[in-house]
């Protein structure tokens, strides 16, 4: 191997390890936040912001399986709105 190569290969993992970290860092992010924040962050960029109180629980459930699909939601976000709009409607 020629060194140019042994430094892009090196180069490449280097970039490679960078994005996987900052990936798992934004993931912790937000991680943190609360069904609440989520829902305000996250439920308004398409439509008016549903209100709790809009459906029932089974509803909730409902929605939030076809919503996650809709706005790209992991599973614990997604999980965290549902039990939001559950509590407070
Ligand atoms: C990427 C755009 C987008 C985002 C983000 C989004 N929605 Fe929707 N939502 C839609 C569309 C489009 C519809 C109309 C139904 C359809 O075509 O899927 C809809 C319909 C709904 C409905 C009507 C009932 C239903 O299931 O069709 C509710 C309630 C709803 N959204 C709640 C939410 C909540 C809660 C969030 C936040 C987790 C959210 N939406 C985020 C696009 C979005």
């Amino acid at each position: 191997m020629s060194k140019v190569r042994i430094i892009s290969t090196l180069t490449a993992v280097f970039l490679f390890l960078v994005t996987l970290y900052s990936c798992e860092a934004q993931k912790a992010a937000a991680s943190q936040k609360t069904g609440a924040q989520l829902w305000g962050e996250n439920c308004i960029r398409c439509h008016n912001i549903p209100s709790p109180g809009d459906y029932n629980d089974v509803d909730w459930e409902t929605i939030g399986l076809h919503m996650r699909i809709r706005a790209n939601l992991t599973e614990d976000e997604i999980d965290k709105i549902v039990e939001f709009m559950k509590t407070v409607n």
